[in-house]
């Protein structure tokens, strides 16, 4: 059979809300032409993030009851704590409430001012925990992944001869860690090959950096490797995630993503000093050590979760789903990042709205062009994101300007999916009518959540 279905039946339902383009105009309108400040309930298909937005399974509501709520000593927290250590070989399991609080517990430590913290792309609240710690965040991604029509198998890998230069320049005693995002989020969902890894391993040990993964996507990268890399073809997605985990010094994890959870997170290592550093500031801010911010009750969804999402009958499903709507999109010639990655689809508004120029926010534009076509909520992953100003207040643009729709965990199907296409499709040819924005408002960190933008008016 050439059809790959859906693995799971439905249970449970919500309603989808449906409203006209007239009112999507004016709640656009209200709402600053900034995504982040629409209501869900104003969204048809909302594909602003595969971030706690996940179906539970059945087991994950069984464990929910079963959720013990002790302040200490939880069974619950030794479910999590045993499960994390299966996955990935670490035994010191810290769980926080969500992937930022553990970046924030780890760079308060390891970070400040005249640090380097190296990665292959840093997600936007990785960088931002590392930056208000004083330290500073550098990507080192490979050049295939800079290019987003260029097909390559592992798009998200570290550029290790970078790597090794700019320990060079900077010297490995300011460089207290090198993370590794899988998959790589900022930069299409591409995943980072177990060579790419190793290598990365090789380097970080001759300089005595720890290594770290950014964990969040684990399941998906670890699928990637098993279907593209040689030599991965008949192992498990356990024995891959295990050995990939094996070279790190531990991770940071958003429970969020790749544990079907709707909230939570950890950090897990093996060194006992840096641990105890974490737990001592995880009692001021999170919680006592058995439970970091979350309840009894998360702890079990997370830990039944984590084993869910290495099914491969799941994983075969949402790997195809995502590579589904790429192909849909390319065979109407829509320029996006190829291949298709693990959790999102990605386009490249540079190319889609090439009349309208980066310090106009093009990826914003198409993002308010397609909730406004089809009710389609959409974020940018571009200079709106993480675009810098220089000394003179001009735009320094990001590396890429992307649109993400990122697919939920089994939240929708296929027809949701053609729908998807079918406005963005229609966008597309419509595009020259589209205009650009400019910022009237912005905070000075993670501006992209509540800017306020407008239409140009010339433009
Ligand atoms: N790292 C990566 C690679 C992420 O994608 C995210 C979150 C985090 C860390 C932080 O985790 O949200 O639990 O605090 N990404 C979401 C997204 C928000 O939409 O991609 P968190």
């Amino acid at each position: 059979m050439n059809t790959i279905i859906e693995p799971f039946r439905i249970k449970s339902i919500e309603p989808i809300y449906f409203n006209t383009k007239e009112e999507r105009h004016a709640i656009l309108e209200k709402a600053f032409y900034n995504p982040f400040l629409i209501h869900s309930n104003e969204v048809l298909i909302d594909l602003l993030t595969d971030s706690g937005t996940s179906a539970m399974s059945a087991s994950q509501w069984a464990g929910i009851m079963m959720g013990d709520e002790s302040y200490a000593g939880s069974p619950s927290f030794f479910r999590f704590e045993k499960t994390v250590q299966q996955i990935t070989g670490m035994p010191l399991v810290i769980p926080t409430h969500q992937g930022r609080a553990s970046e924030k517990i780890l760079f308060s430590i390891i970070g400040g001012k005249g640090k380097y913290i190296l990665s292959n792309t840093l997600f936007d609240t990785t960088r931002a925990n590392i930056e208000y710690s004083g330290a500073e965040g550098v990507d080192l991604l490979c050049e295939e992944g800079k290019y987003p029509a260029i097909p390559a198998p592992f798009k998200g890998n570290m550029d290790t001869v970078a790597l090794e230069r700019v320990i060079a320049e900077k010297g490995s005693a300011n460089i207290p860690l090198c993370i590794i995002t899988v998959t790589n989020n900022s930069g299409g969902g591409q995943p980072v090959s177990m060579q790419n890894i190793r290598e990365v391993k090789r380097i970080c040990v001759a300089n005595n950096i720890p290594l770290f993964i950014d964990a969040c996507r684990f399941a998906e990268n670890s699928y990637f490797i098993k279907i593209r890399e040689e030599g991965y073809a008949d192992k498990s997605v356990p024995e891959i995630a295990r050995e990939l985990f094996s070279y790190a010094d531990g991770c940071t994890m958003s429970a969020k993503k790749d544990a079907f959870a709707n909230i939570g997170g950890f950090l897990a290592m093996h060194n006992e000093l840096l641990a105890l550093h974490c737990r001592n500031l995880l009692v001021i801010t999170e919680g006592f050590p058995t439970y970091g911010g979350l309840a009894g009750r998360d702890l079990e969804a997370i830990a039944i979760g984590l084993n869910e999402v290495m099914d491969e009958h799941y994983l075969q499903y949402r790997i195809r789903s995502i590579e589904y709507l790429t192909n849909k999109l390319i065979a109407a010639g829509v320029p996006v990042m190829q291949p298709a990655g693990g959790h999102a689809v990605y386009i490249d508004s540079k190319e889609f709205l090439s009349h309208i120029p980066v310090d106009q926010y093009p990826g914003q534009a198409l993002v308010s062009a397609l909730y406004v076509a089809g009710g389609i909520r959409s974020v940018e992953i571009g200079s709106l994101m993480f675009g810098k100003y220089d000394a003179k207040g001009k735009l320094i643009p990001a590396q890429m300007e992307l649109v993400r729709l990122a697919i939920p965990r089994r939240v929708y199907t296929q027809s949701h999916i053609d729908y998807v296409a079918e406005v963005i499709i229609e966008v597309f040819k419509e595009k020259a009518a589209i205009k650009g924005l400019r910022i009237v408002e912005e905070a000075p960190v993670l501006r992209h959540f509540t800017a306020r933008l407008q239409p140009m008016t010339n433009g």
